[in-house]
């Protein structure tokens, strides 16, 4: 392909049509609203598609209308590229960064739809959004790169063991390494981390490695099948509670944080982009206020997606310090995302990753019930995460590697 035509798309305000009276309103409504809502939603699908092929699950989608929200977050700014061929989209870039100026880090992510790869479209994405990005002085790019977790990458999907992890294996949790198929292991590429891998042979994996990229870290990403076994949520919940005797009281809500407990989310969020394990990817400080944490929340409330909240609060300081939340569809044929969950460094130790997540699944139960799944993403190392999911019994589906290249 010699002459690849990389456009811009205006990402609209909202997917609904535009009355005459927003017409009136407004002189100069810009680009045509209803080809800027075609041209974004067939972006998304193709993104939807790509994930779902990449996967053999859709399970992650997040529909146009509910990625919206995040199109418009003023604290990080993103831009959508495409490439069409014959009046369809068949690639797409995305660029994401921090409003900060004095950030550095960018994200960037590209897809290809299947018949048109190795033509060099994903070369020209890439090389774009880079360009992008290094015009606004962000020189650090992240990639967050999934894999599907087939025979490639050696882990076994029907066991729910991965037999990927040399920290699983040491643990006891899965066979041990040499176990695992000869191709499978040489087919690895290890996270500088020590801590998981992801397929070699892949064609996102070669692309990252040809593209100068690193892997930093390895996300497992894993599936809760719902309804939770009871037993087993009952023995976790009455050990967290134990664990965490009276000093600790669990609170839930739905929607928009209570008053009362907004700049304690606040300060959790800031600490998430943190606290976090990173590892060799400089992931920057996210710092939310009062302020961004009311406007984000107002942005998300027509998503189709609502939040489920379960936090701990430190009775004797009156703080929170844990918390944990899920993105459940409206759409009850679909599964729950889980979305942050943070213990506070100083009162790790006393099970309340445990207290808050079965906290949120209780309330989720009762408030959303018939959803398939939860989904998460967790690292590799981080065995404190993986060691509350695997309780509650999440099973490993995927991987996503964290690539990282200094532009
Ligand atoms: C990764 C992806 C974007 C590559 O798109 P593409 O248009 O095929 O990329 P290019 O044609 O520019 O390939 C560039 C180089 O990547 C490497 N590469 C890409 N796919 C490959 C494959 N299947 N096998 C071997 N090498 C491959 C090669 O080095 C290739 O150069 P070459 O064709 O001259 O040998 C595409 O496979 C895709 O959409 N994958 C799923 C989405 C995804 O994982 N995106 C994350 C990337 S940030």
């Amino acid at each position: 392909m010699t002459d690849i035509v990389i456009d811009e798309i205006v990402v609209p305000s909202t997917l609904e049509p535009r009355r005459a009276t927003d017409r009136d309103a407004d002189p100069d409504p810009g680009p045509d609203h209803a080809a800027s809502v075609a041209a974004y939603v067939e972006a998304i699908a193709l993104e939807n598609a790509v994930q779902t092929e990449v996967l053999g699950f859709g399970d992650l989608d997040f529909a146009p209308a509910e990625q919206l929200p995040q199109w418009h977050d003023p604290f990080t700014p993103r831009r959508l590229f495409v490439v069409r061929a014959e009046g369809r989209i068949v690639g797409q870039a995305t660029y994401e960064t921090l409003a900060d100026p004095a950030v550095t880090t960018c994200w960037l992510w590209v897809a290809v739809a299947p018949e048109h790869r190795r033509l060099g479209l994903g070369t020209a994405l890439l090389d774009h959004v880079e360009a992008v990005a290094r015009a606004a002085d962000r020189t650090d790019a992240i990639a967050f790169v999934a894999s599907g977790q087939g025979v490639a990458s050696g882990q076994d999907v029907a066991s729910g063991q991965d037999v990927a992890s040399g920290q699983d294996a040491t643990a006891g949790s899965g066979p041990a390494a040499g176990s695992a198929p000869a191709a499978a292991l040489a087919d690895r590429l290890e996270a500088s981390t020590g801590h998981g891998w992801v397929p070699r042979a892949s064609s996102e994996v070669r692309f990252a490695l040809s593209r100068g990229y690193a892997l930093g870290q390895v996300e497992r990403i894993s599936r809760l099948p719902l309804p939770v076994d009871e037993e087993a949520l009952a023995a976790i919940r009455s050990e967290a509670l134990a664990a965490a005797g009276d000093d600790y009281r669990v609170h839930t809500w739905s929607g928009p944080t209570p008053r009362r407990w907004q700049s304690g989310v606040a300060a959790m969020a800031t600490a998430l982009s943190t606290d976090a394990p990173m590892g060799d990817v400089p992931e920057p400080e996210d710092v939310w206020t009062v302020e961004r944490l009311v406007e984000a929340e107002q942005r998300r409330a027509t998503s189709g997606r609502a939040s489920l909240t379960a936090a701990a609060e430190h009775v004797p300081t009156g703080r929170l310090v844990a918390c944990s939340d899920l993105a459940v569809p409206d759409d009850a044929s679909r599964p729950a995302m889980q979305q942050m969950t943070l213990v506070r460094r100083e009162h790790r130790g006393h099970r309340l990753g445990w207290l808050v997540k079965v906290a949120n699944l209780d309330r989720l139960a009762v408030e959303k019930p018939g959803r398939p799944a939860v989904l998460t993403f967790n690292a590799e190392e981080n065995r404190p995460m993986l060691a509350v999911n695997e309780a509650v019994g999440f099973v490993p589906i995927g991987v996503e590697g964290v690539w990282h290249r200094l532009l």
